[in-house]
């Protein structure tokens, strides 16, 4: 039974019209606190949201000595890490959450502390979600680790000495991995085969500004040269080109026409072209992006994710929504993760039609072909969705949840929204500010439970 004050109630129908905005990257500004510890200086990042993520982060930081306060402006934090000191280990497993930033940690702690502890880690249910390349690469910088009952105990005997890396594939993680370590290491590092995603880049950048050397290669190979020392940064991050694209795919879901302040088109051109080819409008300006359904027909597209250039997996969920609403047949192919398309179960209980398969559909051969995972879909559109209980089983999925309960005739009961705190800033009065009838926890009379409640209740 889930707690009715995690419950939204959602009246569908209603197009979403209006302005909303957003901050600093949900999948940058954590990976910047981080960053700070390594410098001898204090640090200011600015355009900081109120998410999960960065709360968690807040206080590891702070468990480890690091003082965080809010800066003069809003979203703006300074971040001192001149008393870095080790944390007690039962702390930092109650703090970690459902974060998986935490193993981003190794690197500073064991430069910082010559030792780190890293509990078991969360991060949303789309696939193993595997740490392995992350404990490779931290053993080639000199790191010894020793897995125990609550999490891995790290050591770096001899120091941390820079070397040549090659992911096995593109990953964030890993290569944020290998930057927060390699800066300074001793020598020069090598990464080949890294992720380039806008948010790594925006890393690099908070790191040049602490002191650091780091160029990127046109084949997709980072070079770091280790240097004695860091400086603080003063960085604004760069906006949530993810969460935009949600908003995006809500419009369009709805038939609405949503102002997206903050949005920036650069790292956003993929998502913006397969926009178009759904038959989405947008308007760029210099603070942000318009999103809007033109009326008419949406046009059903062949989609495969990808990193970045790529189209983005993060932005799949989402506009998975909007084409159940596309005439015709719909292919996507997703090529990150391996169980990212569980979500649809719950659009097809709602009247959408989505067969997945096994195969790699719609593009080139992916590491999921012949792994028997359900990665690829087919949506077949349009259809009219019907308001349903939902239960969100992640970041991105829930927010999809959210679309299609706005798109769908009748009411809607979207159970565990309180995990869409952890990516998606103030969602609840974001909505609220787009015209969408919703019922928050706590405003409906507990009519917001699920069925079974109710049924309990009869009984
Ligand atoms: C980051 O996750 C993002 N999260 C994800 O966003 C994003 O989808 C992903 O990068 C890809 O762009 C944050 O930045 C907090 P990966 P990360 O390492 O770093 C495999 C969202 O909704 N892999 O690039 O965990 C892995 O299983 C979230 O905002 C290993 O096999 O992703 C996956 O198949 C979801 N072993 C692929 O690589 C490893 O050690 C990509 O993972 C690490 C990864």
């Amino acid at each position: 039974m889930t707690d009715i004050a995690d419950v939204l109630i959602v009246h569908g129908g209603t197009p979403l019209e209006g302005e909303i905005r957003v901050r600093g990257a949900k999948n940058l500004v954590p990976k910047a606190m981080v960053a700070a510890l390594l410098g001898s200086e204090p640090s200011r990042l600015l355009g900081v949201p109120d998410i999960r993520d960065v709360r968690v982060v807040r206080g590891l930081l702070q468990l480890h000595g690091v003082t965080v306060k809010s800066g003069e402006t809003p979203g703006e934090l300074v971040l001192d890490p001149r008393r870095v000191e080790s944390a007690n280990v039962a702390d930092i497993d109650a703090h970690a959450g459902s974060s998986r930033i935490p193993i981003l940690f190794c690197g500073p702690l064991l430069h910082r502390l010559g030792h780190a502890f890293i509990p078991g880690l969360g991060g949303c249910d789309i696939g193993g979600r595997p740490i392995d390349f992350h404990f490779d690469v931290l053993r080639q910088f000199g790191a010894v680790i020793e897995k125990r009952a609550d999490g891995q105990y790290l050591e770096a005997p001899k120091g941390l000495r820079g070397t040549k890396i090659r992911l096995p594939y593109p990953s964030v993680g890993s290569t944020e991995q290998v930057l927060l370590t390699a800066v300074l290491a001793e020598g020069v590092t090598e990464l080949t085969n890294a992720a380039v995603e806008p948010e790594i880049e925006d890393l690099i950048c908070v790191l040049q500004k602490m002191g650091a050397i780091i160029s990127m290669d046109t084949d997709r190979t980072i070079r770091i040269t280790g240097v004695e020392k860091l400086g603080g940064y003063k960085h604004r991050a760069i906006p949530d080109r993810l969460e935009a694209a949600s908003w995006a795919s809500a419009a369009l879901a709805t038939e609405g026409d949503i102002y997206v302040r903050g949005a920036q088109q650069r790292s956003m051109m993929t998502f913006l072209n397969t926009y178009r080819k759904v038959g989405g409008a947008f308007e760029i300006d210099d603070e942000g992006i318009r999103f809007w359904h033109p009326g008419g027909p949406l046009n059903a597209i062949a989609l495969e994710t990808d990193v970045h250039p790529g189209f983005q997996t993060d932005w799949q969920q989402p506009l998975v929504v909007a084409l159940t609403q596309a005439s015709g047949l719909s292919i996507v192919h997703e090529t990150v993760y391996e169980s990212r398309l569980g979500f649809t179960s719950a659009l097809n209980q709602m009247g959408a039609h989505i067969q997945l398969y096994r195969e790699c559909l719609g593009g080139s051969a992916c590491r999921f072909g012949q792994r028997n995972f359900l990665h690829s879909a087919v949506v077949s559109g349009p259809t009219k969705l019907q308001g349903s209980d939902l239960v969100i089983p992640d970041l991105r999925g829930g927010f999809s949840y959210l679309i299609a309960a706005l798109a769908a005739q009748g009411i809607s009961r979207v159970h565990g929204i309180s995990l869409i705190n952890r990516g998606y800033e103030n969602f609840l009065e974001k909505l609220r500010d787009l015209g969408a009838n919703i019922e928050p926890p706590g405003e409906h009379g507990g009519t917001g439970g699920d069925r079974r409640g109710e049924a309990a209740a009869v009984a």
